[in-house]
């Protein structure tokens, strides 16, 4: 583009056309996608200023999430360009003070979340505007009282949450909600309220749930009929509630009562109050034998026939008999034993007069062995939970008096020993999860019964080998997960059987290939194939699709292969998936990506390739080119140092492209424009130079009205961290527009008058001098390819030039000379001129073996060492490649080093040299040993290595580190 191209658009922007279009980007806020602004999240933003984060906000915002931030107050009028807002997050800040008007102008807002801040005091008139609140939540503050008259016009509100706060006056807070018409739930839990006398004030009849758990309630203290309207009350956690309290008390009305670790003895509580016997929790009420279970369930059955859920968890049984229960009043429903110390089941004999009970919980208890169950009587549950016990083993027929059990849950054990028909009988089971457990075998017979399973979940055990026939019967089998096994191969027919198959997860397996010959049997039904994490390595190309046959697969998952990576993705490798619609590549060290390979993908929609490739990589033309369908690109990571419209152009549905943390300097905007219908742009963690170059990628960012480029105000210059890019300088792009006719006229003329006559009188001298001239060149030229073909310096120094003497003094002399004949290469005597900078760079790193890093304070404040040392550390990380040397010039306090992640992060993965300054006691001595470590380090090949080293004693400095082996060397 020419100079005076861009005068030419320059005049048009100044002209305002452009600055009456309203920029797309946010400050502090990212719009949520396809939510046509009017979802923002502006969390975790450092600011502590309301009106910083959500100033440039538009009119149009129903939901605003402003949680885990640092506010501190909200002002006056803070929200008043927001008229719609619906919901608005606060939560996580810590807010103290919230102004009298803070909120004005939210007539619309439904639901305001306030939890979680330091919040003691409100002004009554705060939540005047809120006529439409529903929801408001104050939990975990520490407000003492309510203000009177606090909720008097928010008559909508349902929902109050003021848990986890100070509050000790119940009667105030009657006093506010007693006029709240449509109030459903309150929650005071965790507060210090002692009764609940309430004057003369009460609860709204709409009042329906009252959680009052984890006070410090010594009586009720309220009137007969003060809860009559109430369905669940939670009283749990008040140690000092007595039985007494509940003297008078009408809880007819009660659907649900909680007592657990109150003082209230149940029975006599039971036998003194009208309420209804069956709807008390008796979790956590001590009832933990059989004596005071007899007691209570012969109480219960004088009130009531049939009991529908009877909880009894967190009362330390430790045995139930077939007695325990049998007293008790029909179950119908449900049983919950959680959490006891029941270590046997015996087969649920104790449910023998209760055999009709659907749902059985006994989680967390000690149970460590299933028995066989057969000869015992049939109980009817339907779900059955063990989760979170210590089963070791599973006997036959463990669950032969259960046949109809449809979920069954022992996941969380330590189930070494699944029997073979362990599972035999269970023919209506639908769901089960063994995952979490210690499982290395599994039997073709295990599942044999289990005809209408639909869910299996062996995750995370430890499972080598998947034999023939294993789930033949599955036929209904739609979710199979045996991820997080070490399956390292599955025999030939060790899948047959499942014809439904949909979901496959075989992620974090030990898998070293892709077994086509496998998936057969659910080649028209599988959806999901999830092969993440397992040690899939290509060498070569292969000739066909592993997934060829899977018409319908639409997500797989192929990233994180260990330890290598794909290494290499073969072109024929996702052949015929017409189907698929999300695609995971991430961390595989891919050497390329072959311009064919995504071609079938013409339905893809999601598409991660965050990482997924060696050091700097160059995207082909074309390689995109077929997927017309992609809404979500993520391409992180990649290295990439040229963002065009020959590789991007085709992604013509695109609406989100996450391409931080590449290399490239520049974008040109012809290649964004061709995208039309992205809305999202990530471009954080790219080295883009404030330059001529980027003066159209400046205006675009800025005013196109339909790309969000995310914290766009925040991008920084390469060249000078100060200096944003959004409003860099670009009056230099534009020279004076007469000056410039002026000199181009002026050359034009002087050429056209004086070209000629020279040509007649120097005609001859010209040519020989041309010729001259012409062979010189192009024999420095060929000595220059030569040279930098063959250019395997031995290191690329890497230094600022304030540094310069240091090297030209020091380290020159002392690697390239002195005996030892390193070749060097410095950026000032072997960069190739005019060449781009980035390209200068990246070939010298690639044509060195090691990089050396002479830190100083200015060359970490230096535009160009963040991107060497990213480089060179993706050669370290990426490429396992160890070229990264780093030699510390001046002593730099952790603190100062804290904000270079990257280079602290070298720092934890290898050892430093730390050049022995002149202070030292025995400098020639201790830069003896610097250089004769330095050549060690440059000779050495790849592998990291930690050594140890001499320390000059005065001055050692530690670093806080959590690996302990790595030392800042003296
Ligand atoms: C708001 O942010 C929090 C914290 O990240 C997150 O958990 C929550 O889902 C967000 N809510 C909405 C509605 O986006
Ligand atoms: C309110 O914020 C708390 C704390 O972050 C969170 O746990 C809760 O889910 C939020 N509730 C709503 C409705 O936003
Ligand atoms: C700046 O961007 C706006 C909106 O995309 C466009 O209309 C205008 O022509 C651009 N100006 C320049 C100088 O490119």
């Amino acid at each position: 583009m020419s100079c005076l191209t861009h005068q030419f658009l320059s005049v048009a922007l100044m002209l305002g056309a452009a600055q009456l279009i309203r920029s797309y980007s946010y400050n502090n806020c990212i719009a949520d996608a396809y939510s046509k602004g009017e979802g923002f999240k502006c969390i975790n933003r450092k600011a502590n200023n309301i009106s910083d984060i959500i100033r440039d906000l538009p009119p149009s915002v129903t939901n605003l999430n402003v949680s885990l931030n640092q506010l501190r107050a909200i002002p006056d009028d803070s929200f008043i360009h927001l008229p719609n807002l619906q919901n608005l997050r606060l939560d996580q800040n810590h807010l103290i003070n919230i102004s009298q008007k803070a909120f004005l102008n939210l007539h619309q807002l439904r639901s305001l979340n306030l939890s979680f801040n330091n919040i003691s005091q409100l002004d009554p008139l705060v939540f005047k505007e809120l006529h439409n609140l529903t929801f408001l939540s104050l939990t975990n503050n520490t407000l003492k009282q309510l203000p009177e008259g606090i909720f008097s016009s928010n008559l909508n509100l349902a929902t109050l949450i003021m848990g986890q706060n100070l509050l000790m006056n119940f009667s105030g807070i009657v006093e506010s909600v007693s006029h709240l018409t449509n109030l459903k739930t309150l929650d005071l839990c965790f507060n210090s309220l002692t009764s609940l006398s309430h004057a003369n004030a009460s609860l709204p009849t709409s009042l329906k749930e009252l959680y009052l758990c984890r006070n410090q309630l010594t009586t009720l203290g309220c009137e007969r009929s003060f809860l009559v309207y109430i369905r669940l009350l939670d009283l749990s956690y008040n140690f000092m509630l007595p039985t007494v309290a509940f003297q008078g008390v009408n809880l007819k009305q009660l659907n649900y009562l909680r007592l657990r670790s109150t003082s209230v003895k149940v029975v006599e509580f039971l036998d003194t109050s009208d309420i209804d016997a069956g709807r008390v929790d008796f979790s956590g009420t001590g009832l933990s034998n059989d004596s005071l279970l007899t007691e209570l369930c012969t109480l219960l059955k004088r009130k009531v026939k049939r009991i529908k859920n009877m909880w009894l968890g967190s009362n330390s049984i430790r045995n139930l008999t077939n007695n325990s229960l049998r007293h008790c009043p029909e179950i119908t429903r449900s049983l919950d034993l959680s959490r006891n110390k029941l270590r046997k089941t015996t087969c649920l004999t104790f449910l023998d007069s209760h055999r009709d009970i659907k749902i059985l919980n006994v989680e967390h208890n000690l149970l460590y062995y299933l028995h066989s169950c057969k000869n015992h009587t049939e109980i009817h549950v339907q779900e059955l939970s063990y989760r979170y016990n210590r089963i070791l083993s599973v006997s036959a027929s463990a669950f032969y008096n259960v046949p109809h059990i449809k979920t069954l849950l022992l996941n969380i054990n330590s189930i070494a020993f699944l029997h073979r028909y362990a599972l035999k009988g269970l023919s209506q089971l639908e769901k089960l999860r063994l995952d979490n457990n210690l499982l290395t075998d599994l039997f073709k017979e295990n599942f044999e019964d289990n005809v209408k399973l639909k869910t299996l979940n062996l995750r995370n055990n430890r499972i080598s080998v998947i034999f023939n026939s294993t789930f033949l019967m599955l036929r209904n089998l739609t979710i199979l997960d045996l991820g997080g096994n070490k399956i390292t191969h599955i025999k030939p027919s060790g899948l047959d059987g499942l014809i439904s198959l949909s979901k496959l997860y075989l992620d974090g397996n030990n898998l070293q290939h892709v077994d086509s010959s496998l998936y057969h049997v659910f080649q028209d039904t599988l959806t999901t194939l999830d092969l993440q994490s397992n040690q899939i390595r290509f060498l070569t190309e292969t000739k066909e699709s592993p997934f060829k046959n899977l018409s319908r697969l639409s997500d797989l998952k192929l990233d994180r292969q260990r330890p290598y990576g794909m290494t290499i993705l073969p072109r024929t490798f996702f052949r015929g998936l017409h189907s698929l619609r999300s695609l995971y590549l991430t961390y595989n060290n891919l050497y390329d990506l072959s311009p064919d390979v995504f071609d079938d993908l013409t339905g893809l929609r999601f598409l991660n390739l965050d990482s997924c490739c060696v050091g700097v990589i160059k995207l082909r033309p074309g390689v995109f080119k077929n997927l017309r369908n992609l809404t979500e690109l993520v391409v992180e990571n990649m290295g990439i140092q040229n963002f065009s419209k020959q590789v991007f152009g085709n992604l013509t549905r695109l609406r989100r492209l996450q391409m931080n943390r590449n290399v490239m300097q520049r974008i040109p905007v012809d290649a964004l424009q061709s995208l039309p219908n992205l809305n999202y742009l990530d471009i954080r963690n790219i080295p883009l130079s404030c330059t001529c170059k980027n003066i159209l990628l400046q205006n675009w960012t800025r005013y196109d009205p339909n790309v969000q480029v995310v914290y766009l105000y925040n991008l920084l210059c390469q060249s000078d961290p100060s200096i944003k890019f959004y409003n860099f300088d670009t009056k230099v792009c534009f020279i004076d527009l007469g000056e410039y006719m002026f000199f181009s006229t002026a050359a034009v003329l002087f050429l056209f008058t004086v070209s000629p006559l020279l040509y007649v009188k120097l005609y001859w001298k010209f040519k020989y001098s041309y010729y001259v001239f012409r062979s010189w060149f192009s024999e420095q030229w060929r000595r220059f390819r030569e040279e930098e073909e063959n250019c395997k310096y031995d290191a690329f120094i890497s230094y600022n030039s304030s540094d310069e003497q240091w090297v030209m003094d020091q380290l020159v002399p002392n690697l390239e000379g002195n005996g030892s004949s390193f070749k060097l290469c410095l950026h000032h005597r072997d960069f190739e001129l005019g060449r781009d900078i980035v390209d200068n760079i990246v070939s010298a790193v690639y044509s060195s073996r090691k990089t050396i890093c002479v830190v100083s304070r200015n060359f970490l404040q230096s535009e160009w060492c963040s991107l060497e040392i990213q480089l060179a550390s993706y050669r370290l990380f990426d490429e396992h490649r160890d070229v990264l040397l780093l030699v510390f010039l001046e002593p730099i306090s952790e603190r100062k080093l804290s904000s270079y992640h990257r280079m602290r992060k070298v720092m934890l993965k290898k050892t430093y040299l730390q050049w022995p300054g002149s202070d030292c006691t025995d400098p020639t001595q201790a830069q003896d040993l610097f250089w004769n470590q330095l050549r060690r380090g440059i000779r050495m090949e790849s592998r990291l290595e930690t050594e140890d080293s001499t320390k000059c004693d005065d001055k050692t400095e530690h670093l806080e580190t959590s690996d302990d082996k790595y030392y800042l060397l003296p």
